[in-house]
């Protein structure tokens, strides 16, 4: 077992401390971020980087870079030290602050192909909204915890899913993922 796999299976172990995706929600996203052949991913909840980790292998692949938003300190250290570990973190730029203010305020110059929502759950609407101008036609939306979190995502659920402008489904992952292509 290589270096990777072990930070990996370690931080599968705690997962349940850091509200970390499960493995096999990583599974998808990494391999959905290979297909998609994703370049430039934003990732909303860093918590100790687990889903980072799973989102730049892929990039390794595609040659992308991921941006990832996290207003607990002390996390994003964690998520600092777990990226140099996996030998990540020179595709990483690990953001410090509220999700919404640093996409309204530090990133309106991107754009980005995939973005992964694990922020505060009631959230996801005011995120989604402030990430549609910023991702490209063709993009993709990865959101966690959708049927774990139902009440709390509900507007975004509602509001994802009747936009033409989107194609979305709910996918029976652990705690439920809803995936979207936008289309134009
Ligand atoms: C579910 S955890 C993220 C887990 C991570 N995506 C993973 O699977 O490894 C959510 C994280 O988002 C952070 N968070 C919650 N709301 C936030 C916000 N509005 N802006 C930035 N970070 C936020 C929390 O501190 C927590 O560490």
């Amino acid at each position: 077992m290589n270096n990777i796999q072990l930070v990996l299976n370690n931080l599968e172990k705690t997962k349940d401390d850091f509200w970390n995706i499960s493995k096999e929600t990583g599974d998808f996203i990494e391999f959905l971020v290979k297909v998609s052949n994703a370049q430039n991913v934003l990732e909303l909840g860093t918590s100790n980087g687990y889903s980072g980790i799973r989102i730049a292998l892929a990039l390794k692949e595609t040659g992308g870079k991921l941006t990832t938003i996290e207003y607990w300190d002390k996390r994003r250290s964690i998520a600092m030290e777990n990226f140099k570990k996996c030998c990540v973190d020179n595709i990483i730029t690990a953001k410090l602050g509220s999700a919404l203010p640093v996409i309204q305020n530090e990133l309106q110059n991107e754009t980005f192909d995939f973005v992964f929502i694990d922020a505060n759950k009631a959230g996801y609407i005011k995120f989604f909204e402030a990430i549609h101008p910023l991702l490209k036609i063709g993009g993709i939306i990865v959101a966690d915890d959708v049927i774990s979190h139902c009440e709390q995502v509900k507007p975004f659920v509602e509001e994802i899913s009747k936009r033409e402008d989107y194609f979305s489904q709910i996918l029976n992952l652990p705690d439920g993922v809803l995936i979207a292509r936008k289309n134009r």
